[in-house]
């Protein structure tokens, strides 16, 4: 019986520690891990592995764009980052200071995927560099994970004038790097940071809450959306449902 109230205060102590890390204001005594669903192939490069009843009004992103562009023949990380480094595809290249590849472990289990750089990172030329990031490298710590541990990528490598939203067309002309660059890092376990993140990913546009809380396949990984850091930092109510998120990536994490 005292054993077991240490191991209670121990846990407690520990659950504690980690929302403190997480920024968390508001303490919730109720969470519920998503259930993991087996997926079932559906096409298109991706599948839904999730509940019928929240299944997402999936309508194409892509119509339109070309997203099909021909695939990038290249074999590996460093040459990839040397084509993206060049690229003037669209006129993001005039307005950036550095372009922002993506970085961390190119054998990675996971792989992060944002929006687009924001100013800070823009300077730096690293991803996740600015107080979103800072909040990331929180949340990683709090499934016991380092920045060191996983690659962070972004939609887009250039930051769009103002942080505004990527367009679709810088979208179209982007995603082929990173498909290329997850193709070659191939995570066992992706998490879409943001609605554009996961939009642009799954080629779906649906309600970000219908989206969010399921584990979805995409080549061959287990993707996971969250909220992207930033809004948590607008929404910090938020972060119970990205706890939520994140303690599914650990367990997914630990067993893969
Ligand atoms: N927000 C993003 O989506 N990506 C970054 O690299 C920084 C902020």
């Amino acid at each position: 019986m005292k054993e077991s109230l240490q191991e209670i205060i121990k846990l407690t102590k520990e659950y504690l520690e980690t929302e403190r890390l997480l920024g968390t204001e508001v303490i919730y005594l109720e969470k519920e891990l998503p259930e993991i669903i087996k997926p079932e192939p559906v096409g298109q490069g991706f599948s839904l592995a999730q509940k019928e009843k929240s299944k997402p009004d999936t309508k194409s992103r892509s119509e339109g764009l070309p997203y099909s562009s021909p695939d990038i023949d290249i074999k590996n990380l460093d040459d990839l980052q040397g084509e993206v480094g060049k690229c003037t595809k669209c006129s993001l290249h005039k307005t950036r200071n550095n372009v922002v590849f993506g970085e961390g472990n190119p054998d990675a289990k996971l792989m992060l995927v944002g929006e687009a750089p924001g100013r800070e990172e823009d300077i730096q030329g690293k991803p996740f560099v600015g107080e979103a990031g800072k909040l990331l490298t929180k949340m990683l710590k709090a499934i016991n994970l380092k920045r060191e541990d996983v690659y962070i990528g972004n939609i887009l490598k250039c930051r769009p004038p103002h942080n505004r939203d990527p367009k679709p067309d810088e979208i179209a002309v982007c995603k082929p790097y990173l498909e290329k660059q997850i193709e070659l890092i191939k995570p066992e376990i992706i998490l879409a940071l943001g609605r554009h993140s996961a939009w642009t990913l799954l080629g779906i546009d649906a309600p970000f809450k219908a989206i969010r809380g399921n584990v979805y396949i995409f080549k061959q990984a287990k993707l996971i959306p969250t909220y992207h850091p930033a809004a948590l930092l607008y929404h910090p109510a938020w972060k119970k449902e990205a706890w939520i998120d994140l303690q599914l990536v650990q367990k997914l994490y630990e067993q893969s």
